[in-house]
């Protein structure tokens, strides 16, 4: 098992946020079979999966399970328009493949710092597109039913949720069916949607974690926010992003304490402005602080584990 993991794994340099404590065993699969290995190894106990870790807030605490990091299931085949992908493909480099040979569908991919098997887990989307509008099947893990191949239909996607969130299963692969499209003109999109990305959310030289909480039904999540004045709001080393409420940056070397009690109090003001509870759309992961553990009850009260 060893040659896969690492135990006691300082995790904070490997998240988008910069923040995170010591993960008591981190396994690195390279491809499937490894990855299948680990989960029939480990007995898939309370064993949670994770990519590029830039949608999770992590525990400046530490959290004493196992995890499995995909960063390492990099395979991506193509064959004519029809594209499989590892669950730890990066977005823009899945983006920038189908782009070389004239497929398009992926184009909003190119400016998500996260990887193929989280981004299917929460049906990724922006500018127009959603991870769920081109993938035609996932090769999932269930603790009950083993490797299971599923359809789009069967995946039950809906806004930033899957049928994976709510039946604990790990997204390992996906299948995309793309369209032939010029170059000229995927690139230009993806071009766009780059600029879009710069001008709207703020670069990874200041860590963050992208949008914090899903956009209600109807409404969006940093106009609420924007309104009762979020982004004057900081706690410790974090603060809500000057140019966008709906993001929260870690500007001074913040602990996950600093975020979750920011998130509080974001979700407490637009609560008693407009009786609205704010999901979260980050996951985190965590336990050994009570003061966290408390915060997490409020914020995550709707959410899977
Ligand atoms: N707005 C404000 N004040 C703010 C921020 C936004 O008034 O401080 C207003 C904007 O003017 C706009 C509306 O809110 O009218 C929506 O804002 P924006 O266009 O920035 O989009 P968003 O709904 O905040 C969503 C996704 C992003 C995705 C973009 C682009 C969610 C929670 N976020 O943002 O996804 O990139 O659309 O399509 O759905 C992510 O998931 O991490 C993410 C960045």
């Amino acid at each position: 098992m060893s040659e896969y993991s690492e135990k006691d794994f300082d995790i904070k340099s490997h998240t988008t946020f910069k923040i995170g404590g010591k993960i008591g065993e981190v396994f690195f699969p390279q491809n499937l079979d490894e990855f299948y290995e680990i989960l029939r190894l480990t007995a898939y106990n309370d064993l949670k999966v994770f990519g590029n870790l830039s949608n999770t807030l992590i525990s400046s605490d530490g959290y004493d399970g196992k995890i499995i990091l995909t960063t390492k299931m990099n395979n991506i085949k193509i064959d004519e328009n029809h594209v499989v992908a590892d669950a730890g493909v990066k977005g823009p480099m899945l983006s920038q493949t189908a782009a070389e040979v004239g497929l398009s569908g992926l184009e909003f991919m190119i400016g998500f710092p996260g990887s193929v098997g989280g981004e299917v887990y929460m049906n990724a989307s922006a500018n127009s597109q959603a991870i769920s509008d081109t993938l035609i099947c996932a090769t999932c893990y269930n603790k009950e039913k083993g490797l299971i191949k599923l359809s789009k239909e069967e995946l039950e996607f809906d806004y930033r949720t899957s049928r994976c969130q709510k039946d604990d299963l790990i997204v390992l692969q996906a299948e995309f069916e793309l369209t032939p499209k010029p170059k000229e003109e995927i690139k230009k999109q993806m071009n766009e949607n780059l600029a879009f990305r710069k001008s709207h959310q703020p670069s990874l030289a200041l860590p963050n974690c992208g949008s914090i909480f899903k956009n209600p039904k109807g409404d969006s999540a940093g106009r609420l926010l924007d309104s009762i004045g979020a982004k004057q709001m900081q706690q410790g080393g974090v603060k809500v992003w000057e140019n966008h409420a709906n993001f929260i940056v870690n500007h001074a070397g913040g602990t996950s304490y600093d975020v979750l009690s920011l998130m509080y109090k974001m979700h407490q003001a637009v609560k008693r402005e407009y009786n609205i509870e704010l999901e979260p759309e980050i996951r985190f992961l965590g336990g050994n602080n009570e003061k966290e553990n408390e915060l997490c009850q409020i914020l995550y009260q709707k959410m899977p584990k």
